[in-house]
Order: structure tokens, then C-alpha cells, then sequence
């Protein structure tokens, strides 16, 4: 008998997905080749998105843009500012269902709906973000978030310091 697979299910498309980030890293420790690699494999994996990729702590203070997949996006955005900024503010996941309901988000492409930000996090330190927008409304879901954490802790630990 055949078997059809359907990857219907997120938890495994994520099982699918950190699998072959670990292949695709190896043994790499560059932070812009695994970031870029990263975000390359998240946007082409991934259904309905509009944008993926990365940025960098540079100072306490801002976030810069780093490799991504999608428009040309904001260069650097300030702690505590948009999606990205609150993510880095608050050390923890964001799940915008609706970024038009969000009070500061940062709009780069006037296409995005939704968005999930996920930190970067070595030993309390942040090192970044990665983001995820899509135009379509409540795109992400708990399993999206868990799926992304897990991809940015074998960034994290496999990857050197930005
Ligand atoms: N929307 C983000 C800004 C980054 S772009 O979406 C690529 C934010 O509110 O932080």
C-alpha cells in the first residue's frame, strides 16, 4: 500500500525544518551565513509569508537589520519600539494576530498582517531577532512560536556571536 504524507501538521513540519537547519549549518559558525541560510529555508518553507529574517543587537539600545528573504526592510529599530523592539524589551516571543491592532508596529511592507518575533537568546543575552510577517491575518499560531523558538536555539547554539 502507499503512503501519503501530508504535512498537515505543524509540529512536524517544525521537526522537518530544525532537521535540516542542523544539515545545513554543520559545522558552520558564522553568524551571517547561518542567519542567512536560515532565513532562506524559513521563507521558502514556510506557507504565506511576505518576510524572513533576522536582526542584531548592535548596541543595548537598537536592533539592525540583518540577512532576511522579502522587500528591503527598516535598517535599525530602537528597544522597546515595534514588534522587534518589544520582543527584545519584554526577552520574549511576540505574536501579533493582527499588526494593524498592535499600537507600534513598524510596517516596512504595507502588505503584512500579521507577524511573530522570536529572540535571540545566549546565556540572558540577547542577541537578536528573528521575524516572520505574513499577509494574512492571525498567520501564527502557539505551534508557529514553538516551532520558530526551537529553530532560533539551534541558531543560537550552533552560531557564533553576531
Ligand atoms: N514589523 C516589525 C519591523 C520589521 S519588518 O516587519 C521586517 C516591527 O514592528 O518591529
Amino acid at each position: 500500500m502507499g503512503r501519503v504524507i501530508v504535512v498537515d501538521d505543524k509540529v512536524a513540519l517544525y521537526r522537518d525544518l530544525a532537521q535540516q537547519l542542523g544539515g545545513l549549518i554543520g559545522d558552520e559558525r558564522d553568524a551571517i551565513a547561518n542567519a542567512a541560510n536560515t532565513a532562506a529555508l524559513l521563507f521558502t518553507s514556510l506557507p504565506d509569508l511576505n518576510w524572513a529574517g533576522f536582526y542584531f543587537l548592535r548596541s543595548p539600545e537598537e536592533l539592525v537589520l540583518g540577512p532576511f528573504q522579502g522587500k528591503p526592510a527598516c535598517v535599525r529599530i530602537a528597544v522597546g519600539r515595534g514588534a522587534c523592539g518589544t520582543a527584545v524589551e519584554r526577552r520574549q516571543s511576540m505574536l501579533v494576530e493582527d499588526v494593524h491592532a498592535f499600537v507600534d508596529h513598524i510596517a516596512c511592507d504595507a502588505a503584512s498582517r500579521s507577524e511573530l518575533v522570536v529572540p535571540l537568546i545566549r546565556d540572558r543575552r540577547i542577541l537578536g531577532v528573528i521575524d516572520l510577517d505574513s499577509p494574512l491575518l492571525a498567520r501564527f499560531d502557539l505551534d508557529d512560536q514553538r516551532g520558530i523558538e526551537a529553530i532560533a536555539a539551534i541558531y543560537v547554539k550552533a552560531t557564533a556571536d553576531p
